[in-house]
């Protein structure tokens, strides 16, 4: 529940200003304070969410979405409405100039003029920092290409911190070992998940990332691994999962990476199922969509909590929304 989350956490300084009318790309901008005060706030939201309903009345998000989401897009899209704001969406770049050969500096340009914040999902991973320079409101990355999808990651986090809200305390000695079935270098969604999770290494024993020997691509990409270690979590990596299973605490499981025009799927021949010898309090995320890899009857399992990471995110996107826009207005004045 999210109050246990709300209690480990101390309200301390007002660190979520930084926040205000700051893009948000990577993972690599959260430190642990402001992870954690934005946690705090997700918990505090999750816990009372129609105490939070103003906070945007009278702003426009932009979202645009040119590459499929069912989460991502809802899950923004009903944060802004439960914070009273309102929503112009485009689904399909071809609907815009940008199918008439317009840059993306004129329709960033355009933007500042039309809404309040961005949300943008691309297959490319360029196009949002193409964007950024012309941009005077804040964008959010909901997935650039196969680079990063920094909210994903902070729900994720969420979601393992309302499972065990002790693993905040630096001193904890109850460490979790964490499975990654997926590939760090082609899924943004792992690449973001650890660059969170490094931020909180004092908590994780080990991360086993393991991966179909078979896919015809580098598990991570140059320099990733080390800069992960370096950031203090220990990395081991194996080809087979039944045997991990039985000494992992977290499960993060994702078989898709969309690249370019198309989804590549990664280690279909790893599949969790509610026969998997699983530790009886593990947990499984997945950031879905899924696929084979996870079976449906897991779902009714304790061991699903990819329903509540995809629940949590509302919350959490809620948390950053606010304290991204919410503040805007006297910076937005200098245009
Ligand atoms: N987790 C996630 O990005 O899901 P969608 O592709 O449905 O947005």
């Amino acid at each position: 529940h999210p109050k246990a989350l709300l209690r480990a956490i101390q309200e301390e300084g007002d660190c979520l200003i930084q926040l205000a009318n700051q893009h948000i790309v990577s993972g690599d901008q959260f430190d642990q304070h402001t992870m954690q005060q934005l946690f705090r706030l997700a918990a505090k939201i999750e816990s009372n969410p129609k105490r939070f309903h103003t906070p945007l009345r009278n702003k426009i998000l932009i979202s645009a979405f040119y590459e499929p989401s069912t989460r991502t897009r809802l899950s923004f899209e009903s944060a802004w409405h439960r914070l009273g704001g309102d929503i112009m969406s485009i689904t399909d770049r071809s609907t815009t100039g940008i199918a008439k050969g317009e840059g993306l500096a004129d329709v960033a340009e355009m933007f500042n003029n039309y809404g309040d914040c961005v949300v943008l999902r691309d297959n490319c991973n360029h196009s949002l920092y193409d964007m950024m320079d012309s941009l005077r409101i804040p964008i959010i990355n909901a997935g650039n290409g196969t680079d990063e999808h920094p909210t994903q990651a902070l729900a994720d986090m969420y979601a393992i911190f309302k499972w065990r809200p002790d693993l905040l305390d630096p001193t904890v000695t109850n460490k979790i070992r964490v499975g990654v079935i997926g590939v760090p270098n082609k899924m943004r969604t792992v690449r973001s998940f650890l660059k969170c999770l490094s931020v909180f290494s004092h908590a994780v024993a080990e991360v086993v990332v393991i991966y179909d020997d078979a896919a015809e691509t580098e598990l991570f990409a140059p320099g990733q691994r080390e800069e992960l270690e370096q950031r203090g979590l220990k990395i081991t990596t194996s080809h087979q999962l039944e045997p991990e299973l039985p000494e992992l605490d977290v499960i993060y499981i994702n078989a898709i990476s969309w690249e370019g025009d198309c989804v590549h799927t990664y280690g279909r021949r790893f599949h969790l199922n509610a026969a998997s010898p699983l530790k009886p309090d593990a947990i499984i995320l997945h950031p879905l969509a899924r696929g084979e890899e996870l079976a449906t009857d897991l779902d009714h399992t304790p061991h699903n909590w990819y329903f509540s990471q995809a629940r949590g995110a509302v919350f959490l996107r809620m948390a950053l929304l606010t304290c991204m826009v919410e503040r805007t207005e006297h910076v937005i004045d200098v245009v």
